[in-house]
């Protein structure tokens, strides 16, 4: 038996800047700041004559996962196609880029100074049955933490847009972080003294990996290899339909995706210090239960 979780919260707003008042958007800031979805079931990213085509998992080049652009460069990367195809493809997954910082600008103008602009994604195969080890296992709940990028506490706020005309992402999202780290931190261990300086010297890490970044990686992993933990946690199954478009902070919600076909996805990293409720932040929460703070050198 599963405890009822509601953790998705409908939005009307049907354009990328939509007008809104101050009250709504710190009520929005909140929200979102204490875990939940922003869910916009109407806010839709329309293909230009011709972009159809790119919702085939022929595109991919087979190797990586998604067909990605990071921010400030002009290769798309992970595709295959003619000149002109990836010219598309570029033009295509940088008006989502764009698109989505314009939403994420309008509605948290607190933000701006503090956000930078990350990795923007495609992915045009179905998630279901992909073989894949359990560690990269995005079927299973996880939160988000990367083993080779540490965040130093950068948040990781992504815009999700659901760009098949016809099946649903089909996602689950679990228990608040604070249970969630309640649960498995007590099963995370430190650093060893100079282990961040060696990983980084192995580059096994791009930089110094803190011991944020440390806990969070063991709490994705403790998470996913726990099939127990899987099947019993609170969680809730959602369907976000065709054309609809969410926001999250991915380090802090647990989430998996268990179906779909095509998705867009941005990722922005936010500095800690645009948040401004740290209750719930996943920093907040480990240095409250491990008693120190989390980002010091
Ligand atoms: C994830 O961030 O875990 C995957 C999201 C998705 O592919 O829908
Ligand atoms: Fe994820």
């Amino acid at each position: 038996m599963t405890t009822p979780l509601n953790l998705i919260r409908t939005q009307p707003y049907t354009e990328w800047a939509p007008d809104v008042t101050p009250e709504v958007r710190a009520d929005l800031r909140r929200q979102l700041e204490q875990g939940a979805v922003l869910y916009f079931p109407n806010l839709n990213f329309r293909f230009q004559p011709g972009e159809e085509r790119f919702l085939d998992a022929r595109w991919s080049d087979g190797k990586s996962k998604n067909i990605n652009l990071r921010a400030d460069d002009r290769a798309v990367r992970g595709a295959v196609g003619s000149e002109q195809d990836l010219a598309d493809l570029y033009a295509l997954i940088r008006r989502y880029a764009d698109a989505s910082e314009t939403l994420i600008h309008t509605l948290f103008p607190e933000y701006v100074t503090h956000m930078t602009r990350a990795g923007t994604s495609l992915r045009p195969s179905e998630i279901a049955g992909r073989p894949v080890s359990w560690r990269k296992d995005d079927t299973r709940l996880h939160v988000d933490s990367f083993p080779s990028n540490p965040m130093l506490g950068k948040r990781l706020l992504r815009v999700f847009h659901n760009i098949d005309p016809a099946a649903p992402r089909v996602w689950r999202v679990g228990e608040p972080f604070a249970d969630f780290a309640a649960r498995f931190v007590p099963k995370t261990h430190g650093m060893w003294p100079g282990q961040a300086w060696l990983m980084k010297q192995l580059h096994i890490t791009k930089r110094a990996r803190s011991e944020y970044d440390h806990r969070m990686l063991q709490l994705h992993d403790l998470a996913k290899a726990d099939l127990d933990y899987q099947k019993t946690v609170p969680q809730q199954e959602f369907h976000f339909p065709p054309g609809a478009t969410w926001i999250v902070f991915s380090d802090q919600l647990l989430h998996a995706a268990m179906r779909g076909r095509a998705m867009m996805e941005q990722t922005i990293y936010l500095d800690p210090a645009a948040i401004s409720d740290h209750t719930h932040s996943p920093e907040a929460v480990l240095a409250r239960m491990l008693g120190k703070p989390m980002l010091a050198a």
